[in-house]
């Protein structure tokens, strides 16, 4: 299948991922982006690019009258410590500014909603592991509790207005683009300072473990869940999916992997632990290879590879 894409935060890190996937597989992409974290060069040169707000009323418009097929929805503030010291302002653009983009796609006649949920924070602490779907429940913090709202407005929405939402629950992505001055991506601080000759710091033991995808194979999972049958169901869980690798990995681990992926041993740095930090996350990925017949294909070492290419300006 292919047609017609908007894809919110299409000029950050996975947006423009996501974006190279669907003209790849020959859809029209158009990506809007305030570019208060996003690149204009990171769009690609094949795609429109629309700059505005997703809460403003400019944004509206380009989503109800661009006649789109699907609408993706990546733009958000991220950051899980701003939205605890300004929770008022994370729920502006990650629900007001969501509620805006979906008003606007049931204006426009949009099929398909999918939107960027996180199975990181959506589950609160699990208390089973690796994760599955239906156990989403306590968020542990105000941007959980608005990637948690994002899943309920899609659901409601969608069922007032007659268009399929779609919940990818990311895991920790890492590749190329991320960027390391953010404070969500620690395989791309890992491999800066190790580049750098800098020491790594971990906060905690380093026993602590994450599960780490790569950005390709999310951007793969969009575009599957692009054209996949959903069924809307009687519960929030029903059209969500895992997108993980089901995979543990400890962040002493990982910097053990970032130094055999570059060649070099890293120097590591412990730092007391941060408060309101998960301990362990890993996600049951069964269900998207059963509905979305995705499996994630590119390995920890492959990945990190390529983030190091990306580094060395070898990849774009
Ligand atoms: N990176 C991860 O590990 C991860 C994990 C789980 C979920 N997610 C979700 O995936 C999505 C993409 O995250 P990312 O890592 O690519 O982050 P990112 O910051 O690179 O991308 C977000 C994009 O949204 C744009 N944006 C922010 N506020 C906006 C606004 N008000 N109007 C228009 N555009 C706006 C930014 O400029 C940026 O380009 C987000 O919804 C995030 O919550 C990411």
């Amino acid at each position: 299948m292919s047609g017609s894409v908007l894809i919110t935060g299409g000029a950050g890190f996975i947006g423009s991922h996501i974006a190279e996937a669907f003209l790849a597989a020959g859809w029209s992409v158009t990506c809007l982006d305030d570019l208060s974290r996003g690149k204009r060069q990171q769009v690609p040169r094949d795609a429109r690019f629309v700059k505005a707000d997703v809460r403003s009323p400019e944004a509206f418009t380009a989503v109800a009258d661009g006649k789109f097929d699907v609408v993706i929805h990546q733009a958000a503030q991220i950051d899980v410590r701003i939205s605890v010291d300004q929770p008022a302002l994370d729920a502006s653009i990650n629900l007001v500014g969501f509620a805006n983009t979906l008003s606007a796609a049931a204006a426009g006649g949009v099929k398909r909603v999918l939107f960027a949920s996180s199975g990181g924070v959506v589950y609160g602490d699990p208390a089973l592991l690796p994760t599955p779907e239906p156990t989403a429940n306590l968020p542990i913090s105000p941007y959980g509790v608005s990637k948690l709202a994002g899943e309920h407005y899609l659901r409601v929405l969608g069922a007032l207005h007659g268009f399929e939402g779609v919940a990818l629950r990311y895991a920790n992505v890492y590749g190329p683009r991320q960027d390391p001055a953010s404070e969500a991506g620690v395989v791309s601080i890992f491999v800066s300072r190790l580049r750098a000759g800098k020491p790594l710091t971990v906060f905690g033991d380093g026993t602590q473990t994450r599960d780490y995808v790569f950005v390709k194979d999310v951007a793969r999972a969009n575009l599957l869940a692009a054209s996949v049958t959903v069924s809307r169901g009687d519960r929030l869980d029903v059209p969500a999916f895992n997108v993980a690798t089901g995979r543990e990995t400890s962040v002493n681990d990982l910097a053990q992997h970032i130094g055999r992926a570059l060649g070099r041993q890293p120097a590591i740095e412990y730092a007391p632990p941060r408060p309101g930090e998960l301990f362990r996350s890993c996600l049951d990925v069964s269900k998207a290879a059963r509905d979305l017949k995705w499996v994630p294909q590119v390995s920890f070492d492959e990945g990190l590879k390529q983030l190091a290419a990306w580094f060395d300006g070898a990849v774009q």
